[in-house]
């Protein structure tokens, strides 16, 4: 049975559609039910539009607090009912109990080798740091920001011409595959989360999360 998937965006929505497109081309056995977002007129939506999904904006501004937020937001996802909540650059902190109500059927992609560079600026402070290695991660939601057990990974190599723009777009390319590799796994129950540990087709993956190259 395709699993049911909603979105969270804030933005122009590049992880989205690399998500919409791995269900076209049948990969993923998966149907996204809703694309949400916390601000309006993002990319995203139009591109969620251009496919027919169904979309919803709630803006953040309009609450008085994030738990007022976060309720509402928990409210209209789970009209949907969804298997999997999908994070695609959706920048909100969320609540523990909103992270609790999803936990082990949400992710979120960093661009970063978590658990390094949690938080914002990663492909700056990874250049700063004089790093050869930098990369992107998908990981399950968890009430720690950034710090869920890792899914995938991908790396980039950092080379000597690269600025914070040069690797952003070369860390991009690699967020394009690594997430709906991530999101296609889940749907055939392969990727699994418990309390013990996250597993890929039975056996625990390590702590780096699977490794894509
Ligand atoms: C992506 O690079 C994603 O890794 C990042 O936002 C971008 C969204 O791009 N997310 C975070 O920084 C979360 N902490 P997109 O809207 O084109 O998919």
């Amino acid at each position: 049975m395709a699993k049911q998937i909603v979105v969270l965006i804030s933005g122009s929505g590049s992880n989205l559609q690399a998500i919409m497109d791995a269900i076209s081309d049948g990969r993923i056995q998966g149907q996204i039910s809703a694309v949400i977002s916390n601000k309006a007129e993002v990319f995203g939506l139009e591109r969620a539009e251009n496919a027919d999904i169904a979309t919803e904006v709630i803006d953040h501004k309009a609450f008085e607090s994030r738990e007022a937020f976060d309720t509402e937001l928990a409210r209209r996802i789970d009209d949907y009912q969804p298997d999997l909540v999908v994070l695609a650059g959706f920048m909100r902190i969320l609540t523990a109990d909103f992270v609790r109500h999803y936990q082990g059927r949400m992710l979120n992609i960093h661009p970063s080798l978590l658990p390094k560079y949690k938080g914002l600026h990663t492909h700056q402070r990874a250049l700063e740091a004089g790093d050869k290695e930098h990369g992107c991660t998908v990981h399950f939601v968890t009430e720690e920001l950034d710090g869920g057990p890792l899914a995938v990974q991908g790396t980039v190599s950092i080379d000597a011409d690269d600025d914070a723009s040069s690797l952003q777009n070369k860390v991009h390319k690699v967020e394009h595959q690594i997430y709906p590799l991530a999101v296609e796994l889940f749907c055939a129950d392969r990727l699994v989360w418990s309390e013990q540990g996250v597993t890929l087709d039975g056996v625990p993956l390590p702590a780096t999360g699977h490794r894509h190259s």
